[in-house]
């Protein structure tokens, strides 16, 4: 959701905080600010918008200090204004806070501030609090690791924040949010995701839930919220995650969906074992939940469809958010299978915390091999795809999909036998040439409405492909199964009114060209994403002819396409739609 960075250095931190600022935008990107602390105070520059425009109006980078603090902001409390935008200061100045998260009891923190305290609030955020509350507990002992115990103490929620003190000492606390330690030749970055790392860190620590670091003239020590010292790993940071790029693409969305030819081939390939160690699992559970949210969630319901039609393995899908409405009942020896690009998302990690409660074990798909999800997995198996960087997913979503086919194919002893060379060969054919596509997004670039229809496994693909229309396009779109037309939404189709038809020449196709001559009959207009041609569509997009137990694999791409060239039409950037995040670290 926001960034969080922290920064000791020999050198002016200012110009390198603000480049890694502008590589986690991703995270949230409504406000910017950046605090370094210099000879006599803290200074604190910040404003409203994406880092290049803030930093070209107020110059962060200009600031002078060696060690520093930055945020890009996704609101949760107090609106989109500088005055919310972090850094926060304390009352006396001496303390800056850089924060990721919520403090659910900051009501009740902030009254206790101002009645006992004299704390007077500059922001409507919640993060205000907590360099408040060091404050208090500073001016106390005198000692920064003794003002942090005392202040978690007092914390509830899920948060991570990094705060720098006037003394120059800087503290990064985490719990139940990502933090990183960076560690340079002569630099300690504080961060929320390895990406923020400049180029000359080579390696990592991940800090551990309950845990803080204290940052003292270039030193590092890792406590627990107890205040004992903590046993802790320095790891290599792992390759493609330093210096991502757009390359020659205007967008990282854009970026993502042409590299999906490559990524296919590699999906789940470095951890072959693993593999096949959650194909056992699964085989030897009682039962199995697939979980996960947004686009990983229609993973889930694909692993529905897939297992059970070529697995003989019935799982449920639940969706991570609504785990905690509907686990009263979890069956004895059952495995949770959490999905997730980032590892991160708080409903997943919230999901997996009931289910373990209740005894099942946990199998993950993440891209990030070293996030919270991972690592809390028994067996974890990589998307092996990059980072994805475009808040839609993409790459990651195909990814995801090549596993299952894998794990399904496992598990009916090498029934599905996937080549994923002709998936791919028919990823690169489409990605030739966009042309259709690109004219289909002008002619319909001032619709209100969009639907998209699939049957069977068909379906999941139509929700994925109205989440990615609108979220990027916001355009409202929505994913209908196509026999449920007649049950209600028929009602809204007009002349105005565009469905998209995802109608492979497989046992889904007569069906579906009942629904077109039904939409048709209500002067709708109609879009195909077919392999074979028909008299009633508007327009036919084409896609190449495959096995046909393949085309969910590939009818993904040209959905992702309108919706990327839809959204150039409405002058949108894709890669930072508003409202939304990369990683959702918030319940
Ligand atoms: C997908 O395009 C969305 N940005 C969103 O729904 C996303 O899939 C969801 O937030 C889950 O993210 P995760 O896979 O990182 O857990």
């Amino acid at each position: 959701m926001c960034s969080i960075l922290g920064l000791s250095s020999d050198r002016d931190v200012a110009p390198i905080i603000v480049d890694s600022l502008k590589k986690m935008e991703y995270r949230g990107y409504d406000s910017v600010g950046v605090a370094v602390k210099n000879e006599s105070e803290i200074s604190v520059k910040k404003g409203v918008g994406k880092v290049k425009d803030v930093n070209n109006d107020i110059q962060m980078d200009k600031m002078q200090g060696h060690s520093g603090i930055g945020h890009t902001r996704w609101a949760t409390h107090g609106g989109v204004t500088v005055e919310n935008a972090h850094p926060h200061l304390c009352n006396s100045s001496s303390i800056g806070v850089v924060h990721n998260g919520i403090i659910e009891n900051y009501a009740e923190l902030r009254k206790d501030l101002e009645k006992n305290h004299n704390v007077v609030f500059k922001s409507s955020t919640d993060t205000e609090v907590i360099p408040n509350l060091l404050q208090v507990y500073f001016e106390k002992s005198h000692d920064v690791k003794r003002a942090v115990m005392d202040t978690v103490q007092r914390l509830k929620g899920h948060y991570a924040f990094v705060a720098l003190f006037k003394n120059g000492e800087m503290v990064g606390v985490r719990n139940h949010e990502p933090l990183i330690l960076g560690i340079g030749e002569n630099d300690l970055l504080l961060t929320s995701d390895v990406i923020g790392l400049p180029e000359n860190f080579n390696s990592v620590v991940y800090i551990d839930n309950n845990q803080f670091v204290i940052i003292d003239d270039h030193k590092h020590k890792i406590y627990d919220f107890q205040g004992h010292a903590a046993q802790f790993a320095i790891k290599k940071i792992p390759k493609n995650y330093q210096n991502v790029t757009k390359g020659e693409y205007e967008y990282f969305t854009a970026k993502e969906i042409f590299e999906q030819p490559d990524t296919i081939l590699v999906a789940g390939d470095e951890d072959n074992d693993y593999l096949q160690k959650i194909v056992d699992f699964i085989r030897d559970s009682d039962y199995v939940y697939v979980t996960g949210s947004g686009t990983s969630y229609h993973i889930s319901v694909i692993a529905k469809y897939l297992f059970s039609r070529f697995a003989g393995k019935k799982v449920e899908h639940v969706m991570a958010s609504e785990m905690k409405y509907s686990s009263r009942y979890i069956i004895p020896n059952s495995t949770l299978f959490a999905i997730s690009q980032s590892g991160e998302s708080a409903d997943v990690l919230e999901a997996v915390s009931i289910c373990k409660k209740k005894n099942a074990k946990i199998l993950s798909m993440v891209n990030s091999k070293n996030s919270a999800l991972a690592r809390d997995s028994v067996f974890s198996i990589g998307l092996n795809c990059g980072p994805e960087i475009g808040v839609a997913a993409t790459k990651s979503f195909t990814s995801q999909m090549a596993i299952l086919y894998k794990i399904a194919d496992k598990l009916c002893d090498g029934c599905l036998a996937v080549d994923f060379k002709t998936v791919s060969d028919a990823y690169a054919k489409m990605l030739s040439d966009t042309s259709k596509i690109q004219e289909l997004a002008k002619a319909i670039k001032d619709i209100q409405n969009l639907f998209v229809i699939g049957r069977g496994i068909h379906y999941p693909i139509s929700k994925e492909g109205a989440l990615k229309i609108k979220e990027i396009t916001y355009v409202h779109a929505e994913g209908i199964a196509g026999g449920e037309l007649k049950h209600g939404p028929l009602a809204l189709m007009d002349s105005s009114t565009y469905v998209i038809v995802i109608n492979p020449d497989d046992d889904s196709y007569v069906d579906n060209i009942s629904s077109v001559h039904e939409i048709k009959s209500r002067e709708a207009k109609v879009i195909g994403i077919s392999n074979k041609p028909d008299p009633s569509y508007d327009y036919w997009i084409q896609i190449p002819t495959i096995r046909e137990d393949l085309y969910p694999l590939i009818e993904i791409i040209p959905l992702q396409l309108i919706a990327y060239y839809l959204a150039l039409e409405r002058k949108i950037d894709p890669d930072y739609p508003k409202n939304l995040a990369k990683s959702v670290t918030v319940k």
